[in-house]
């Protein structure tokens, strides 16, 4: 499998290993920037629209401070394993399971979701979850086709992130672009192709559920003090405009 990813792996670590204080003073426990309000309908509504049960194995992949395996774990009875690539994320994740009790619940990893395949056995679990993570992978093909082979056969994948708009007009193009990289360049992203990942999904023989708009009214209030405590500016003098869709996509692996 293609190593390429190798690079941004290492810039996404040492980003979140500088910057998840910061993160943690504003976002809290959650690091999702498209969300509503308060946590607990951001989660309920991921716990839905993933699919998650009573009795099931999750992988959180791109876990952050285990935030949400926190509150899934204590909403379900399920055993879920998270990943990141922050050694400083893994250890306040560690903190965190402990001070909650949920050590026999919870394990934690640091690693790279680009290499699923190495990282635990085949077939192990029901979901996958990528909650705003994908976005950051160097590679998002590899990842995806490392997460087939760690799926049970009915086993289901869900990717919650956001693509940018295309269009005809090549000026408009030209600022969506310029925005885009704005954003790789404040946030360590590597903003996705929605065909591509599509494509992806598709090569590795998922089978699509559903793709849509994620169906809750954004609070941009968090995300926004964010980037102006820090100096975040992804317009640069433009005026802002959407440049990006926030979409959920699930998919299964034939049984
Ligand atoms: C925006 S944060 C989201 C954190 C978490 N999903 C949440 O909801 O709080 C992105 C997460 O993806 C993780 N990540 C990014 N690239 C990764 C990679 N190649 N392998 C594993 N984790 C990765 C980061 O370490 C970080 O924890």
């Amino acid at each position: 499998m293609s190593n390429t990813y190798k690079e941004q792996s290492k810039k996404v670590a040492d980003y979140y290993d500088k910057w998840n204080d910061r993160y943690d003073a504003v976002y809290g426990k959650i690091i999702q920037a498209h969300r509503p309000p308060n946590d607990k309908d951001l989660l309920n509504y991921t716990l839905t629209s993933a699919g998650l049960q009573d009795g099931q194995t999750i992988l959180d992949a791109g876990c952050g401070n285990c935030g949400p395996a926190i509150y899934f774990a204590k909403a379900l009875k399920v055993y879920v394993e998270g990943l990141s690539i922050s050694p400083y994320q893994v250890e306040e994740s560690k903190r965190r399971i402990a001070e909650n009790g949920l050590q026999e619940r919870i394990s934690v990893t640091c690693g790279d979701y680009h290499e699923l395949s190495g990282l635990y056995t085949a077939n192990k679990f029901d979901r996958i979850l990528f909650l705003e993570s994908l976005g950051h992978a160097g590679n998002p093909s590899s990842a995806i086709a490392s997460a087939y082979e760690i799926l049970k056969p009915g086993g289901e994948i869900y990717i919650k992130d956001f693509y940018a708009k295309k269009s005809l007009d090549n000026l408009f193009q030209e600022k969506i672009n310029q925005v885009v990289s704005n954003l790789n360049r404040h946030y360590s992203y590597n903003v996705m192709d929605l065909e591509s990942t599509i494509g992806a999904l598709r090569k590795s023989n998922f089978e699509i559920d559903f793709i849509k708009r994620i169906d809750f009214k954004n609070d941009a209030s968090i995300k926004n003090d964010f980037e102006a405590q820090f100096g975040i500016d992804l317009f640069e003098g433009m005026e802002e405009f959407y440049f990006a869709e926030w979409l959920e996509i699930k998919c299964f692996k034939p049984l």
